[in-house]
Formats: structure tokens, sequence, C-alpha cells
């Protein structure tokens, strides 16, 4: 089953993404994550990237492109993969379906998280992460069991560079004009689904899994 998760930054994205890849047991590939462990170890690719995203801008396409055609074709993609914070723009989208196209695959569902910018920022100015294992809290909703540390490995969590609000405001306007444009696009496909992001997130992976199927 191959997922592409669409939504504004801070819609749940990684949240539900998690979620489905242990369900349905297939790799959860989220660019955010792959730019963010670049930047944690000092590559070349994370420092591009650092770049653009402290300023709340999109990396380039041709930084990012073959990167994910490239974790797409390992082994344990081979029955699947859920796509989160991939394709952003209109050619990351033309390029995924083109590398798909020539291996005789297609996406199988495009699922659009729902939610308004108001709440945007206010989600996101209480997420904390986890810069070493990606895992996500929030301060109100979903605290650590210990404050600062992380459950899953023991690091300690913060707020994102790019979780500052004025770097939100920019985001969500990257967002309107660049990723928008793929709900149409997937529409067009006949794979896009929508749902709400606003409810709690069990309530969100519920309404997922009646999409996806049990
Ligand atoms: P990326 O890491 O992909 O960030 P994003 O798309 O902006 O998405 P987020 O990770 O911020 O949010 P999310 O939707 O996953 O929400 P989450 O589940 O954490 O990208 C970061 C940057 O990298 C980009 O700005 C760009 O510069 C660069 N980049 C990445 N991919 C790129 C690409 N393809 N091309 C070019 N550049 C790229 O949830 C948010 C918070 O809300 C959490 O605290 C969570 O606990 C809480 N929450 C989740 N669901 C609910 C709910 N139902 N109710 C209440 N709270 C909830």
């Amino acid at each position: 089953m191959k997922i592409i998760m669409l939504g504004a930054p801070g819609a749940g994205k990684g949240t539900q993404a998690k979620q489905i890849a242990d369900k349905y047991g297939i790799p959860h590939i989220s660019t955010g994550d792959i730019f963010r462990a670049n930047i944690k170890n000092g590559t070349e690719l994370g420092k591009k990237a650092k770049e653009y995203m402290d300023q709340g801008a999109l990396v380039p396409d041709e930084l990012t492109c073959d990167l994910v055609m490239d974790r797409i074709a390992q082994d344990d993609a081979k029955n699947g993969f859920v796509l989160d914070g991939f394709p952003r723009t209109i050619p990351q989208a033309e390029a995924l379906t083109a590398a798909l196209e020539k291996i005789g695959q297609k996406m199988d569902f495009a699922i659009d998280v729902d939610v308004p910018d108001e709440n945007i920022v206010n989600r996101m100015s209480g997420r904390r992460a986890c810069l070493n294992c990606g895992a996500t809290y929030h301060i109100v909703s979903i605290p650590p069991k210990q404050e600062g540390i992380c459950d899953r490995c023991g690091s300690e969590i913060v707020l994102r560079d790019d979780d500052k609000p004025e770097t939100v405001q920019k985001r969500l306007t990257v967002y309107h004009e660049q990723t928008q444009p793929l709900i149409d696009y997937y529409k067009k496909q006949g794979i896009l689904q929508s749902v709400d992001g606003t409810v709690p997130m069990e309530e969100v992976f519920r309404s997922i899994v009646a999409i996806l199927g049990e």
C-alpha cells in the first residue's frame, strides 16, 4: 500500500503516518525527519537544507526528489510506504508519478489531513520534538512522562527552530502557494481522500483506517 499524507504544517501528518506505518507494516518516510537527521549529523545536505528550513521555505526540488526516489527503491519499501512531507510541489509530484510509472506502479491513496490555519499556530508552539528519534509531543495534549525528555529514547525534546510563530506563518503561506495545489492534482488522479484533522488524534486515525481498510 503506497500512501501520501497531505496537509498544512502541523496538521498531524507525522502523528498519523507513524501509526499507519505501525499498523500496516510499511516504512514511514518523512523528508523533514531525513533533513533534520542530516542537520544533526552536519552533512553537506543538512547544511544546505537548514538554510531553507530555518526561513520556513522549501528545500529545492533538486535536493529532495532523488533522495526520496532512492529511499522508496530500498528493500523495506517493496510492499509500500507512507510518505510524510513529500511531495510538496507539483514538480515533486510529477517526479514521483514518473518514477513509479517507470516500474509499472502508482500511488494508492493521498490523504489530506484538513486543519484550518487558526488551529495550526497554537499546535506548533506547544509541539516538542525529539531530534534523536523523531518522536513528537505536545506540552498540553501529549506531554512526555518526564518534562523535557523523550519517552522513547531518553534524549532531550525541544521546540523546533522552524516552530517559532513567525516561521510557522511563513510555512503556512508557502503551504497555500506551493503544496495545496497537490489536492487538485491527486483529486484528478482519483486517489484523494480527506479527513477532519481537528478532532482528537485517535478519531483522525479511525477515519484513516476506514479509508485504508482493516
Ligand atoms: P516537515 O518536518 O515535513 O514539517 P511540516 O510538513 O511543516 O509538518 P510538521 O512536521 O510540522 O507537522 P505534521 O503535520 O507532521 O504535524 P505533527 O504530527 O507533528 O518539514 C519541515 C521543513 O523541511 C519544511 O518547512 C521544508 O523546509 C523542509 N521540507 C520537508 N519536506 C520537503 C519537501 N518535500 N520539499 C521541500 N522542502 C521540504 O503534529 C503537530 C503537533 O500537533 C504535535 O505536537 C502533535 O502532537 C499535535 N497534534 C497532532 N494531531 C493532533 C490532533 N488531532 N489534535 C491535537 N493535536 C494534534
